[in-house]
């Protein structure tokens, strides 16, 4: 199998960086996973997606751990299970989500990673923890350029580059300090040097998806950058991505949020629960940002680099040229696409009514495409 070959050359390699040691992964037996989740008791369940179940665990020397189990074992499954592993093995950042180690017996396919105690950014802005507010703004600010670095790291430090395709709150996980950590790239693919996009089958998640992505299959960086804007504009605001205005129509949160930022009415896009306790210069960039990020058309959108350096506020004279973006003079051309294309969470066909977000399957974009 090609991620037992992988694995096999990676395991030796010492990871040295500025000369402290980082800890490597390693192969885990399924009888110690077996032990450390309790035989993957119910209780031990942190939640559910397209690849499987996560379980919570506790190794003999009392670390916590988060283990992946894989759902159905399939070609297609395997196919995923060996991109997420290759390419969490070699990539190594504090905002990303590192592989502690796998475990491939019989059919069983398992992903060992760290356990991040605060879960993950949609638990804390509409799960189990919504009602808590943990999430203070200086937190979201972290959030904000923290996550922004993982991917950027993805697309523009690892070799060759990663597109993750898969960028949402429920794969951006908190560690104990509330500093995320981006979660898996099983999703991932890797782009060949000189190529702009690659065409592959469309996976991901409603109300993040670019809409050249969604329509054409087109995936590139500027997908994540998208998808990054969504997420930006979510954590500021507290809103889901899709909402639903009727039983048959949804509205995506950049189109709420665009004509709100527009008239420069930005306490209103501030989430009801940071209790107007918010610097509102950075509340002001973030919406800026999240909204040239998701704008429809891919050529117009920033790079995850500039991305961060408007986050962070680096440069005056770009936040200037941000304000006075196209963008926010004609709000019009970004929910329109350049051939006229409504947006793809505008299209009723792939809007699915379910209550949370859930990966597009092949039926529903084949039927998207076709219609
Ligand atoms: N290392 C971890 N520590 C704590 N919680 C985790 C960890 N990994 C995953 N989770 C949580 O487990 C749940 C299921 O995760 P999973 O990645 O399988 O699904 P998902 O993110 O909802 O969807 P997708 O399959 O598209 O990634 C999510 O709520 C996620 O936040
Ligand atoms: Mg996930």
């Amino acid at each position: 199998m090609a991620f037992c070959s992988m694995i096999c050359c990676g395991k030796g390699v010492d990871r040295k960086e500025k000369g402290k040691k980082q800890p490597t992964w390693r192969i885990f037996s399924l009888k110690e996973l077996h032990s450390a989740t309790n035989n993957f008791n119910y209780d031990n369940k942190l939640g559910e997606g397209g690849f499987g179940s996560v379980y919570w665990g506790q190794l003999w020397d009392g670390s916590q751990i988060a283990v992946k189990r894989l759902k159905v074992w399939s070609n297609k499954a395997e196919v995923e299970f060996s991109v997420e592993v290759e390419i969490l093995a070699r990539v190594r950042h504090k905002n990303l989500l590192s592989l502690r180690g796998y475990c491939a017996e019989g059919q069983e396919r398992l992903i060992v990673y760290d356990y991040m105690p605060n879960l993950s950014l949609l638990s804390h802005l509409h799960g189990q923890h919504s009602a808590e507010c943990l999430l203070d703004w200086t937190r979201r600010m972290n959030i904000a350029i923290g996550s922004a670095e993982g991917i950027a790291y993805l697309h523009h430090h690892s070799t060759p580059h990663i597109i993750h395709r898969d960028v949402k709150a429920s794969n951006v996980l908190l560690d104990s300090d509330f500093q995320p950590q981006v979660a898996d790239f099983g999703f991932a693919k890797f782009i060949p040097d000189g190529a702009t996009h690659v065409t592959t089958r469309v996976k991901g998640t409603l109300g993040y998806l670019a809409p050249e992505y969604a329509m054409l299959g087109k995936a590139s960086e500027s997908c994540d950058v998208y998808s990054f804007g969504i997420l930006l504009l979510e954590l500021a605001s507290g809103k889901k991505p899709l909402e639903k205005l009727s039983p048959t129509v949804k509205r995506s949160i950049a189109e709420w949020a665009l004509p709100l930022a527009c008239e420069g009415k930005f306490s209103e896009l501030a989430d009801p629960r940071l209790n107007g306790k918010y610097v509102e210069e950075e509340l002001k960039r973030v919406v800026l940002v999240a909204l040239v990020c998701a704008d429809n058309r891919p050529e117009k959108r920033p790079t995850m680099l500039e991305v961060l350096e408007l986050l962070k506020g680096e440069s005056k004279e770009k936040l200037a040229e941000l304000e006075n973006n196209e963008v926010f003079k004609n709000p019009q051309s970004a929910v329109t696409n350049n051939d006229g294309i409504s947006t793809a969470e505008e299209s009723s066909e792939i809007i699915k009514e379910e209550k949370d977000p859930k990966p597009v399957t092949e039926t529903e974009l084949e039927k998207a495409q076709d219609g």
